[in-house]
């Protein structure tokens, strides 16, 4: 029998068939979130874009992940990378992330990089942290994949604020 918080009314209940997508969604937005741009370094150049399902999976060893959506072009890229940079954005970069959530457009034309040292993919400058990772294992996960990633190097810049993705909108909690 599934539990329902006493003080929540569901929509609907018990759901026969699962949540619609929109409702799904709107539900799943009061999650709050970073942002992160996860970047690699393709045959063709760095590609990149905004994430917000990230998270830490192991301490030792260390291991974090991601779930790219399998309508992603840049998953393929870099996934044949075999390594990634995950940059956890600050407040300041909200423009960022809407660029790099958005078709059609030179991701990396007004942002200032340097090479991951392990993998070589895009460290972002003005990200409030950085993982520089090397994939593990890729298992299916419904219309994503999960990426189980190794970390090789680290670093933070605790002076400035999050970025915190939440209900559609972008905000800080600082
Ligand atoms: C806040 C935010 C978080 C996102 N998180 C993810 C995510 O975890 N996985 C994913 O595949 N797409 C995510 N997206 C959507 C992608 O950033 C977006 O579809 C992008 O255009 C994909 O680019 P690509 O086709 O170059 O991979 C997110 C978008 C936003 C605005």
């Amino acid at each position: 029998m599934a539990v329902v918080p006493s003080d929540i009314e569901p929509d609907e209940y018990p759901a026969p068939t699962g949540p619609e997508p929109d409702e799904y969604r709107r539900v799943l937005g009061h999650f709050p979130t970073g942002v992160t741009i996860v970047t690699a370094l393709g045959p063709d150049g760095p590609v990149g874009l905004a994430v917000n399902s990230f998270t830490s999976v192991s301490l030792r060893p260390p291991l974090v992940g991601f779930f790219p959506a399998h309508t992603s072009g840049s998953w393929p890229v870099i996934r044949q990378a075999g390594g990634f940079c995950v940059n956890i954005l600050g407040h300041h970069q909200e423009s960022l992330a809407r660029t790099f959530a958005s078709p059609g457009t030179d991701r990396f034309r007004d942002v200032g990089m340097r090479p991951a040292p392990s993998t070589g993919a895009p460290v972002l400058l003005g990200a409030v942290a950085w993982l520089d990772c090397t994939i593990e294992s890729i298992t299916p996960a419904g219309d994503h994949d999960f990426a189980l990633a190794r970390v090789r190097a680290i670093a933070a810049d605790s002076s400035r604020p999050p970025l915190v993705f939440h209900r559609g909108r972008y905000g800080t909690c600082d």
